[in-house]
C-alpha cells in the first residue's frame, strides 16, 4: 500500500451512472446519452487527481457529480463518509458547499456579472453563516490577498477585470469555506496563453500551502502528468485506467492511455503517435463490451463480448485498469507504436454490436 492509499477519503463515487435524455430527431423522441457509466473513484486528502480523455468522454460530468451539481442516475456519492443524495437537500448543500470547491473553465460566465468582487467572495460565507459580519469582511480581504488580487478591485464588477484576475476571483470563491477538495474543470483553457502558467502556478501553490486535494480536468496531458499524483483516463463515459502519474507513459497498461500519451511526445524524444482508426462512437450508442474496441489495435472477439473487469495494475498508488489484452508492463512508446501499426494492418474485421 502506498502513502497515497492511507490518506482518508474525502469523496467517493461507487458505480455512478449519469444518463441524460436528449432530444433526438422528432419533437417528442428522446435518446439516452450515456455521459458517465459505472464510475468508481476515491479522492483522498491532499492528493491531486488529473482527468484526461477526448472531448465528450465525461470529464465534466465526473467533476459535476463530485461537487453535487449533477445527480447520478444511479450509484452513490459519499462525502466525508456519508451518501450525499440520501440526505436532505439543506444538509447536502452544507456538506458539499463547505467540503468541496469548484473552479469552472470560464470565469466570464461562472461569476455573477452584477456583483462586485467583495460580494462574490462574501456570498458563500453569508449563505453558510460563517462568523460575524466583521469576520466575513476580514475573510474576504484575506481571500483576495491569498490569490494575489489587489485590495483596489474589491468593489469592481467581474467585467472590469482581466481574464486572469477573474479566474483569481473564482479560485478565491472556491476556497472561501476552506474546503478539503477543489475541483478544477479546465481552469486555464479559456484564458490567454500568457496568463495560463500564472494561474496554474497559483493553484499548485495554494494546493501545497493549504494541503488541498484537487481533481484537475484538462486536455493538456503533459501538464496533467506533471502536477498529478494519479491520472484517470476516461473513454466514452467510462474510467478505463487510473495510473500513478510518475509512471506514465510506460506504466500505462490500457491501450487508450498509451495512445493519448503517445499523441503528445516530449520535445526531446519525438515519436510517431499511435494510430487510432475511426471516430469516437456516439455516447447514445456505446459499443458492447469494451467501449474502446472499435478503435483499439489489440481488440479481439472477447472485447466485443464482455466488458473487461477492473484489475489491479501492479504499480500501487491506486493503479487499476480495464482491458482484456493490456499493454505488457514497461513496453516503451516507440516499441508500442510499431506494435500498434503492425496490428492495424490486420485483415479480420471487428465485430461491432451496439447496445440499446
Ligand atoms: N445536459 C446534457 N444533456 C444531454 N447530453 C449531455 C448533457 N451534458 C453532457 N452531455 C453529453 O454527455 C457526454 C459527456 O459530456 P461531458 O461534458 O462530461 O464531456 P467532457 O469530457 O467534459 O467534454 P469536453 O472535453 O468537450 O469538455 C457528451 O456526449 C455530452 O454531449
Ligand atoms: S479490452 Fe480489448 S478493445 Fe478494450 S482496450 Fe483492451 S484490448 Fe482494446
Ligand atoms: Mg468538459
Amino acid at each position: 500500500m502506498s502513502a497515497t492509499d492511507e490518506r482518508p477519503p474525502i469523496a467517493e463515487l461507487r458505480d455512478v451512472h449519469v444518463v441524460h435524455r436528449a432530444r433526438a430527431g422528432g419533437l417528442f423522441s428522446r435518446e439516452r446519452v450515456y455521459a458517465l457509466t459505472g464510475a468508481d473513484l476515491t479522492v483522498r486528502a491532499g492528493e491531486t487527481i488529473g482527468v484526461v480523455g477526448e472531448s465528450g468522454c465525461g470529464k465534466s460530468t465526473l467533476a459535476k457529480v463530485l461537487v453535487g451539481l449533477q445527480r447520478p442516475t444511479s450509484g452513490s456519492v459519499t462525502v466525508g463518509g456519508e451518501d450525499v443524495w440520501t440526505m436532505p437537500m439543506a444538509q447536502r448543500r452544507r456538506r458539499i458547499g463547505a467540503g468541496i470547491g469548484m473552479i469552472f473553465q470560464d470565469p466570464a460566465t461562472s461569476l455573477n456579472r452584477r456583483m462586485p468582487v467583495r460580494d462574490i467572495l462574501r456570498d458563500p460565507l453569508d449563505v453558510h453563516r460563517r462568523g460575524t459580519r466583521e469576520q466575513r469582511e476580514e475573510r474576504v480581504t484575506e481571500l483576495m490577498s491569498l490569490v494575489g488580487l489587489p485590495a483596489s478591485v474589491a468593489d469592481v464588477l467581474p467585467s472590469q477585470l482581466s481574464g486572469g484576475q477573474r479566474q483569481r476571483v473564482s479560485i478565491a470563491r472556491a476556497l472561501a469555506l476552506e474546503p478539503g477538495l477543489v475541483i478544477a474543470d479546465e481552469p486555464t483553457s479559456a484564458l490567454d496563453v500568457s496568463v495560463r502558467a500564472q494561474i496554474l502556478n497559483l493553484l499548485l501553490d495554494l494546493k501545497d500551502r493549504l494541503g488541498l486535494a484537487m481533481v484537475f480536468v484538462s486536455h493538456d496531458i503533459q501538464t496533467v502528468k506533471r502536477i498529478s499524483d494519479r491520472v484517470v483516463t476516461m473513454y466514452l463515459g467510462r474510467i478505463v485506467e487510473q495510473t500513478p502519474a510518475a509512471a506514465l507513459p510506460e506504466g500505462g497498461r490500457h491501450p487508450y492511455t498509451r495512445a493519448l500519451f503517445s499523441a503528445t511526445p516530449g520535445l526531446l524524444s519525438p515519436i510517431d503517435p499511435i494510430p487510432l482508426v475511426g471516430p469516437v462512437p456516439s455516447a447514445t450508442r456505446p459499443p458492447s463490451g469494451c467501449p474502446f474496441r472499435t478503435r483499439c489495435w489489440n481488440a479481439t472477439d472477447v472485447c466485443a463480448a464482455d466488458l473487461p473487469p477492473t484489475e489491479p495494475g501492479g504499480l500501487g498508488g491506486g493503479h487499476e485498469f480495464r482491458c482484456h489484452h493490456p499493454v505488457p508492463a514497461g513496453v516503451g512508446s516507440a516499441q508500442l507504436v510499431e506494435l500498434a501499426k503492425a496490428a492495424t494492418g490486420r485483415t479480420t474485421p471487428l465485430h461491432v454490436e451496439e447496445t440499446a
